[in-house]
């Protein structure tokens, strides 16, 4: 367990692979074997069995302390009667009538480093792009979400820290403090140690205080925003508006406060007004770390893939607006290739694990011979056990993508591999929003999120790392996404230094 969370470079999955097969048990303190598998039909069988196999306590605990019981919390029935009345908000038409505020969104940030390169001496900015695209993702699903304008972007420039911002921060850096801490680890683990402040947690009743604070704030704002949006679908209708009108009505928030009050929809089935404000968090912190990390990446991958970048530049330089429409987007293949690219490389979320909550036999695709070289077919799996499933090794996985599945070619996509169609991914033959009805809701947003961005980005700069390759990493922890850092700088965190150069046309 602690070479699979230390692993600072990518490779620890494939290697296990290599050395022990598909599917593998390994060791951690105070708990079962935990299964590992990349058999794409046991994970077909985990995923689409999620009566079976659910998320454990300790993660819903985890989760529910930064998010409260939103849809990425809940289980059984209820998550089945969230999915239902959420899944609609966010449909291709949906995803459609937010691309203006994408598109606004990337060309407020191509302006912020237009600027810093112009005021710079040899007209080049250096920018730590991370950071900022933290902020621009934050902006775009507080405005596509619950058309709220946190602007992180203009709080650059002087602006007062947003209180919806600042609620937010506080709880997600009180949880996912930097490393691995055992005490922490411990509390997940056993839910009674959950109040006994541990020699590392001096600060508990502080980090408690923050966390009700700042849980008061989102609460408070959430129930305004939920009191507002009710107004509003109240003034314009509840059926004729299908959310292509201009203001509110377009954000993920009014699409599900509609489908909830629909006519159609039985008194029973309806979500009450705690469970809709707990989609507020929810939305802000899996609509905008997943996209920030992917775009990170994006630019990353294209700083030290000058061939890539060019190609991609020559093929945005092609579509004659700064203002692209989703289908506009979509028509772009090598953009296509580039989002696939860095979405199978570098998915956000590298695994996800679950627990058995009952007995089962799992079906195997190759079958497992243990270590006393008997061959099973199909895999025992107990009561309890916890299961990883790990979405990077089934990503990079090269007997399915060949010898060179760790680099980053987009041209892979002109004839994806065959083995790649048996992965049970909702999308693009991979794992990285997973699959069955647990898989992210949010991808078409995320896609068509990143698509505007990297077009405005990459039409407009030349992308350089502002250190040499050798001095990156990258670090991850348990809860916060792995994203690059500087190996010479680690006390500065996660960060991606690039120097952006701007291109004439
Ligand atoms: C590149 C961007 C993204 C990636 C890679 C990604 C990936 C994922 C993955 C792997 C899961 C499953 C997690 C698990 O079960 O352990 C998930 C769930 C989810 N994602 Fe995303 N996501 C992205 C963007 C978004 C966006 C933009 C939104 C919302 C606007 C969103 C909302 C959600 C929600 C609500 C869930 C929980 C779904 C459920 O449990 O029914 N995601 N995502």
């Amino acid at each position: 367990m602690k070479d699979f969370i230390d692993d600072e470079h990518d490779g620890i999955e494939e290697s296990w692979r290599q050395q022990y097969g598909r599917t593998l048990k390994f060791y951690r303190f105070f708990s079962s074997a935990v299964l590992f598998t990349t058999d794409p039909k046991a994970i077909h069988h985990f995923l689409s069995n999620t009566h079976i196999y659910q998320k454990s306590e300790a993660t819903q605990f985890s989760l529910g302390q930064i998010v409260g019981p939103g849809i990425i919390v809940v289980e059984g029935d209820v998550h089945k009667q969230q999915r239902k009345i959420m899944d609609p908000a966010f449909g291709a038409l949906q995803v459609k009538n937010l691309t203006e505020i994408f598109v606004d969104k990337s060309i407020q940030l191509r302006d912020i480093w237009a600027a810093q390169a112009a005021k710079s001496n040899n007209g080049v900015a250096r920018v730590e792009a991370l950071s900022w695209l933290s902020k621009v993702t934050l902006d775009i699903i507080g405005l596509a979400g619950f058309n709220y304008n946190i602007d992180a972007l203009g709080a650059e420039e002087g602006a007062a820290p947003n209180e919806l911002a600042e609620a937010f921060e506080a709880i997600f850096a009180t949880e996912t403090g930097p490393g691995f801490s055992l005490a922490r680890f411990l509390q997940l683990r056993f839910p009674i140690l959950r109040n006994i402040p541990l020699k590392r947690d001096n600060n508990k009743k502080k980090r408690d205080k923050t966390i009700v604070e700042a849980q008061a704030t989102m609460m408070r704002i959430g129930r305004r925003l939920l009191a507002d949006t009710k107004r509003e679908i109240a003034e314009t209708g509840f059926e004729t508006n299908t959310g292509t009108a201009s203001g509110r009505a377009r954000d993920l928030l009014t699409l599900l406060v509609r489908a909830n009050t629909s006519k159609d929809l039985p008194a029973t089935q309806r979500l009450s007004d705690e469970d809709v404000i707990a989609q507020v968090p929810t939305f802000l912190v899996a609509g905008h770390e997943s996209p920030s990390t992917a775009l990170t990446w994006t630019l990353f991958a294209l700083a030290q893939n000058t061939t890539a970048q060019a190609r991609l530049r020559d093929e945005l330089f092609g579509v004659p607006t700064d203002r692209p429409s989703m289908d506009e987007l979509n028509e772009l293949p090598y953009l296509d290739s580039v989002v696939r690219e860095t979405l199978r490389l570098y998915p956000p979320v590298r695994e996800t694990t679950r627990i058995a909550l009952t007995n089962d036999v799992v079906p195997l695709g190759t079958p497992v011979t243990d270590t006393n070289g008997m061959v099973h077919e199909s895999l025992h799996v107990r009561k309890g056990e916890p299961i990883i499933i790990s979405i990077i090794a089934m990503n990079c996985d090269e007997e399915i993508w060949g010898p060179d599945a760790m680099q980053f070619r987009p041209e892979r996509w002109d004839a994806p591999p065959p083995g790649a169609s048996a992965i049970p991914g909702v999308w693009g033959h991979m794992l990285t929003f997973l699959g069955g009805p647990r898989s992210c809701i949010g991808f078409r947003f995320a896609l068509v999120e990143m698509k505007a961005l990297i077009f405005t980005l990459v039409r407009s700069f030349e992308f350089e790392l502002a250190v040499p390759i050798a001095e990156m990493g990258q670090k991850g922890t348990a809860l916060v996404q792995r994203r690059p850092i500087v190996l010479t700088e680690r006390a500065a965190g996660n960060q991606l230094p690039l120097l952006v150069r701007p291109v004439a046309r």
